[in-house]
């Protein structure tokens, strides 16, 4: 039995995720799950899967689930961070934003494998975050779908000469800059294939979400971002793709369902026998084009700060967890989002900083504010 802790387990990959381990009963055990603040969820969750122990962020719904059931319920960050350290044999971290760097890294420092769904993870604390894994021997096992994609391609092969990661193109591939003018959140969250959390899903229209697994996969495979390049694939059946030093490409392809990629970790160093629906080939032709940097310039963007490196990714991060929450909320436009997250990267990225916890919390808060304070309806 694999024992399996699960952060943001009443997300949409939390979900998926126990719904996975419910099809292996004899496999796994649910050993601790945290969320933020969906009790009810989370108490069917119990009910269902029977963990030692769960945490809630939010203070006052926790202290109404401890109401209705008999294992601890820790509460706060502090609670979620003693789920993160928990000893298992994986933590499979689905928390949404840069709150889930730090629960990484706790759970890295417990030994434990790391199924990583959090992005934000990799794009604020990449290096630290790989060296801290190895230096404790533990895998990083990728959950994103063009990730697991290419880490199944290469299998450790070190002769890789460039990755190509496929995208949607999200809500609104194929617009122009005029048509976008105006789009709202609502459109922004009509994804044409995948059924995903907010955050993830506008920055999916953006193709932010794109720029950030350009970072992700440069940690991960150990890549520089000129050896990643990113191709619009609207039937979302290729994964992601691998170019060897010979020429060769291996691809993975499926359709899209993120039960795939968490089976995949959750199993590792085997497979999963669940078979998923079956490809038909000759259903649909493949077809792939060059992103458009000019329409949606914040794929453009991630990348010149993946480039830059030092604090620009937590910049870049931080900027648009602000600017998406702002675009959602119906504060800002479309192209308000690069816009600031220019601004602030301009403003701040010079700045001394090193690659720690805490140099990253504060360069993190320090443009949440410089944002908050130039940005309209507070
Ligand atoms: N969804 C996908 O298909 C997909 C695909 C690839 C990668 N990802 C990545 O996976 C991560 C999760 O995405 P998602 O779509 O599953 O997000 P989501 O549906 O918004 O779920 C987020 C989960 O995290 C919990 N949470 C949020 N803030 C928290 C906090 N401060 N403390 C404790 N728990 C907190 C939420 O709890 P409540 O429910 O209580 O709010 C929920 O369980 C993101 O980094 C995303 O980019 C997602």
């Amino acid at each position: 039995m694999k024992s399996v802790v699960i952060l943001g387990s009443t997300g949409s990959i939390g979900t998926q995720t126990l719904d996975v381990i419910a099809a292996y009963p004899e496999k796994f055990e649910v050993k601790a799950l945290a969320c933020s603040k969906n009790i009810s969820f989370l108490k069917e969750q119990i009910d269902r899967f029977h963990p030692q122990a769960v945490a809630v962020e939010d203070e006052e719904k926790a202290a109404h689930l401890r109401k209705q059931v008999k294992i601890p319920v820790l509460s706060g960050r502090d609670g979620v961070m003693q789920i993160a350290a928990t000893k298992a044999d994986i933590t499979l971290n689905a928390l949404v934003g840069i709150g889930g760097l730090e629960p990484t890294l706790a759970a890295i420092a417990a030994g434990n494998d790391i199924a990583l769904a959090n992005k934000e993870t990799l794009v604020t604390g990449g290096s630290l975050v790989m060296q801290a894994a190895k230096d404790k021997g533990v895998n990083m096992l990728p959950v994103d779908s063009e990730h697991s994609a290419i880490w199944q391609c290469l299998k450790g092969d070190k002769q890789c000469k460039k990755i190509s990661l496929t995208a949607s193109g999200g809500a609104f591939r194929g617009y122009t800059r005029e048509m976008l003018q105006n789009v709202t959140a609502a459109q922004a969250l009509k994804h044409p294939t995948w059924n995903m959390g907010v955050k993830v899903t506008i920055d999916s229209a953006t193709l932010m979400n794109k720029g950030f697994e350009v970072i992700e996969a440069m940690h991960l495979f150990n890549m520089p971002v000129e050896g990643i390049d990113v191709l619009i694939h609207k039937q979302s059946i290729v994964h992601s793709m691998v170019e060897f030093s010979d020429g060769s490409i291996l691809a993975q392809l499926s359709y899209p369902d993120m039960k795939l990629p968490i089976q995949v970790a959750l199993n590792y160093p085997e497979r999963g026998d669940v078979k998923f629906s079956p490809l038909d080939l000759t259903a649909q032709p493949l077809t792939f084009e060059m992103p458009d940097l000019d329409v949606f310039p914040c794929l453009k963007i991630a990348m010149d700060c993946a480039k830059q490196g030092g604090a620009a990714p937590v910049i870049l991060n931080a900027a648009d967890e602000v600017l998406v929450d702002y675009f959602y909320r119906g504060l800002i436009k479309f192209y308000d989002v690069p816009y600031y997250i220019c601004k602030a990267v301009d403003k701040l990225a010079a700045r001394d900083f090193q690659l720690t916890p805490e140099c990253i919390r504060e360069t993190d808060a320090r443009c949440r504010e410089y944002l908050i304070s130039c940005l309209p309806g507070r």
